[in-house]
């Protein structure tokens, strides 16, 4: 049983709202834990892959969500955190557009959700856990002592996302990217299980124009 006396501050929001960046910020400057919750539904939905599943297959894709491996791995030298699936390090695979695609179609099964609800509560260690994803706030830690969503427009987080992709070395477009956010969140937002939206005692920070180093500011202060 995760401990509820544990601390735990969620940080929800859209892609490309730079949860990733913040929370690992956050996580470290607060010397907490970090979920990556993302990455949970990423990974299944590269396994599945691997599989050959069809993905509106919903009971091979819970199967699959209930028996795939996932762990992390955080390297000695603080590099990225590698993401290990089924024994195989997927860390680079996972972040792809089709991963992410293949996550958001899977992340809209409830009974995927469900395979994963036990794994994601389990992060809750001591001293504290900062836990980024979707249902943070609403679903997965309702009792969290601190709730932030995180956005920023649809055209920021594309070009966010654009000079991530692009520093990589991935062939991608703009627009294109701009598109693909914009599915997304309709299908994030609109889905009937855990759609995204702001926890009613979350704070909403807008991050669009703000630098990284003012949005872990103002959610290290909501903390303290
Ligand atoms: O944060 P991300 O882009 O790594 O998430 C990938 C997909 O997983 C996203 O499209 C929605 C889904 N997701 C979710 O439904 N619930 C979460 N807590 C985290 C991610």
């Amino acid at each position: 049983m995760p401990d509820k006396t544990v601390p735990v501050l969620t940080i929800d929001g859209p892609s490309g709202s730079g949860k990733g960046t913040i929370s690992r910020a956050v996580a470290d400057a607060l010397g907490w834990h970090l979920l990556d919750s993302g990455a949970l539904y990423r990974a299944v939905g590269f396994a599945a892959g691997m599989e050959g599943l069809d993905l509106s297959d919903a009971e091979a894709v819970t199967r699959c969500a209930q028996t795939t491996k996932i762990s992390f791995r955080d390297p000695k030298d603080g590099s990225e955190t590698r993401v290990i699936v089924n024994g195989m390090d997927a860390t680079g695979e996972i972040r792809t557009e089709t991963c992410g695609a293949a996550a958001s179609a899977i992340a809209a099964i409830p009974s995927v959700r469900a395979a994963l609800f036990d794994k994601q509560r389990s992060f809750r260690k001591t001293p504290g856990l900062v836990a980024d994803g979707r249902d943070m706030g609403t679903v997965i830690f309702p009792d969290a002592g601190t709730k932030v969503f995180l956005t920023a427009s649809a055209e920021e987080r594309a070009k966010r996302r654009y000079k991530q992709l692009k520093e990589k070395g991935l062939g991608v477009t703009l627009a294109a990217l701009l598109r693909e956010i914009q599915a997304r969140d309709v299908r994030d937002a609109g889905r009937a299980v855990a759609p995204l939206k702001p926890a009613d005692d979350a704070t909403v920070i807008d991050s669009t124009g703000m630098s990284i180093e003012a949005v872990v500011a103002a959610v290290l202060q909501l903390a303290r």
